[in-house]
């Protein structure tokens, strides 16, 4: 029988100078393999003494390890090597200029394009269009919503505060909602009232449905006739225009906001348990709006006579809705900024007027 020792050497050097995989698969098939040299040396033990079989055979089972051994190594190398040289043909050039073509063809953001599918629903239900600033005052975001210092509602805004105060000493906030555009209005001009309010809003909170920085759209109609049942109807239809479904399921609850009596919140019906979103299907529902008759303390802290004028509010959660109707389902992906999920989900730019892209050309 041949020398086990002579044959490791052989085998090893083979081993050593195999400079690519398939070299060293083929080593493996020639020794290892079924027909392999060892496998047939394993075969020929049967024929040996007791003593002899015991002796060849341990050797040659220590001759099979180090030689499946020394080939997984070098096999692992070898994968090493090729990677590394692939790396360093495939590398990228960060430093070298974009192509054209991802220079010039942009696109439109899911929130900039519901902001302006709201916009124009509310627009053709004669709705004026009123802003506000992102940097408030407590007078506005919290006291002139009847939301005074000590109340817990303050709390459950998460609110981020700015190091110093305006001239008035106030201190001053990033805007929790958009609801202080409805006083900033009140006081400025005389009812009645029918106008949306688009803006981002702040709370310090982050998950699959939160983020930092958020959109809403608020809704403020004040006269000297409008009840509740004219903001029933208005949401209803606002969400059957918006969702382009007749049938869309939504859910009025009871609830409170200290600005509203009495006040409610909106669900949609979706289903959230795939990797898209699916609005009017399964069992979930995700609140995208808050809303009530506006409180008469609101009224008054504008100088607006309650016994004469009434009137309803809204505040509409914008990304929610555009993660219900175009299927989005993490929040967050929002405002990563990456250009892919952009080019996904965004939308082709249409050479026509709209609010988000300028109304005059
Ligand atoms: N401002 C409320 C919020 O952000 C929503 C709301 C607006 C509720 C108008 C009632 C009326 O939670």
């Amino acid at each position: 029988m041949i020398d086990t020792v002579i044959l490791e050497k052989e085998i090893l050097s083979a081993i050593n100078s195999a400079n690519d995989q398939d070299i060293i698969e083929k080593i493996r098939v020639e020794e290892l393999g079924k027909k392999g040299r060892i496998s047939l040396l394993m075969k020929e033990l049967s024929h040996l003494s007791p003593e002899d079989k015991k002796e060849k055979g341990s050797k040659l089972n220590n001759l099979k390890n180090i030689i499946s051994d020394s080939i997984s190594k070098k096999k692992n190398e070898l994968v090493d090597v090729e990677l590394n040289k692939r790396l360093l043909k495939e590398r990228v050039d960060v430093s070298l200029p974009v192509q054209a073509q991802q220079t010039i063809t942009g696109k439109i953001h899911p929130v900039s394009q519901v902001m302006d599918e709201i916009s124009e629903i509310f627009g053709s239900l004669g709705y004026q269009i009123n802003e506000g600033p992102d940097i408030e005052t407590e007078h506005y975001n919290f006291n002139a919503l009847n939301i005074p210092e000590s109340h817990p509602a303050r709390q459950m805004h998460d609110t981020f505060y700015l190091p110093n105060k305006n001239i008035n000493d106030e201190s001053l906030v990033l805007r929790t909602h958009t609801s202080p555009v409805q006083v900033r209005t009140m006081e400025k001009e005389e009812p009645p009232y029918k106008f949306i309010s688009p803006g981002r809003t702040y709370r310090c909170d982050s998950d699959q449905t939160h983020t930092p920085m958020f959109h809403q759209i608020e809704g403020l109609v004040v006269d000297e006739k409008t009840h509740l049942g004219h903001l029933k109807w208005t949401l209803e239809t606002f969400f059957k225009s918006f969702f382009e479904i007749d049938t869309i399921k939504i859910q009025l609850r009871p609830s409170y906001f200290p600005f509203t009596e009495p006040s409610l919140e909106v669900d949609v019906l979706c289903d959230r348990s795939g990797s898209v979103l699916k609005v009017g299907e399964g069992s979930d529902w995700l609140e995208v709006a808050g809303a009530g008759m506006v409180h008469s303390e609101v009224l008054k802290a504008a100088n607006i006579d309650p016994n004469k004028y009434q009137g309803f509010a809204f505040g509409l959660g914008v990304d929610r809705l555009a993660q219900l109707k175009y299927g989005i389902p993490d929040l967050r992906t929002f405002f990563n900024g990456d250009v892919r999920w952009l080019n996904h989900y965004g939308f082709s730019f249409l050479d026509i007027p709209t609010l988000s892209r300028g109304l005059k050309k």
